[in-house]
């Protein structure tokens, strides 16, 4: 079956502006479907199929955006916070009008790869604890990291509630102090990586994402800079599903 949307919401998607001012533009006849100006903005059409204009111009249109952040320190991974600034914030004037959010949390001091999207399915699935979709983070501690260190990783570790990790990949980087680790962990509970070095007696002073999944952060993009996943990352990401 194919997949429709309401008109006014799908020009309201694609920057058309707010509903009413969708609608009055409607009521003037300036947006036609298939070639034929239409009078009702509730019409439902074809996401793929049906061809949109407003003022004779093709509306292009995309349900959902999926966006790699490289997220800098210092802003939250959230929609809105009274007090710091979002992720949000540092999305592009021509991406605004999605309704994006962030897939999961990353620390207001860590760094790297964070997906941000308007497709909520792929997101809940990416951040299933069951799907067990691999996290890689680069982490620097203030001690020296040890073999024994990197072999309790691996094997899990007792978090400060009592958790027990699950098994990890922790590939040495330098031994340090300051040590540095890559390490990739299958689950996201809250703090995990400094819970993790806590354990080991250890605390990270700098954490950054470098992967998630099999989709590795673009070296390209500077702090604060994000642009939209290839069809390649999508299809990596939509294997989850
Ligand atoms: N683990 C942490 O401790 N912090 C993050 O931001 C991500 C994973």
């Amino acid at each position: 079956m194919k997949k429709t949307m309401r008109l006014d919401k799908l020009l309201a998607a694609a920057g058309y502006g707010s509903r009413k001012e969708i609608k009055s533009m409607v009521r003037e006849g300036l947006v036609s479907v298939n070639g034929s100006p239409v009078n009702d903005s509730a019409l439902h059409v074809a996401t793929e199929g049906d061809s949109v204009t407003v003022n004779g111009s093709p509306v292009s249109f995309r349900e959902f955006i999926y966006l790699m952040l490289n997220k800098p320190a210092g802003c939250v991974s959230a929609t809105f916070d009274n007090r710091d600034n979002t992720v949000l914030e540092l999305v592009p004037e021509n991406y605004r009008h999605y309704e994006l959010f962030p897939v999961g949390r990353l620390d207001k001091d860590t760094e790297g790869l964070l997906l941000l999207t308007n497709d909520g399915k792929l997101a809940h699935e990416l951040l299933a604890p069951k799907k067990h979709v691999p996290k890689t983070y680069f982490v620097r501690v203030d001690k020296m990291v040890e073999d024994q260190h990197l072999k309790h990783l691996a094997k899990g570790v007792i978090l400060d509630d009592g958790y027990k990790t699950k098994p990890a990949v922790a590939k040495l980087l330098a031994a340090g102090p300051p040590g540095e680790v890559a390490l990739t962990i299958v689950e996201g509970k809250f703090h995990q990586v400094k819970r993790m070095f806590k354990a080991l007696g250890m605390n990270v002073i700098y954490l950054q994402r470098t992967a998630m999944g099999r989709v590795p952060l673009d070296p390209a993009l500077s702090l604060g800079m994000m642009r939209e996943l290839t069809p390649e990352e999508l299809k990596e990401f939509k294997k989850t599903l």
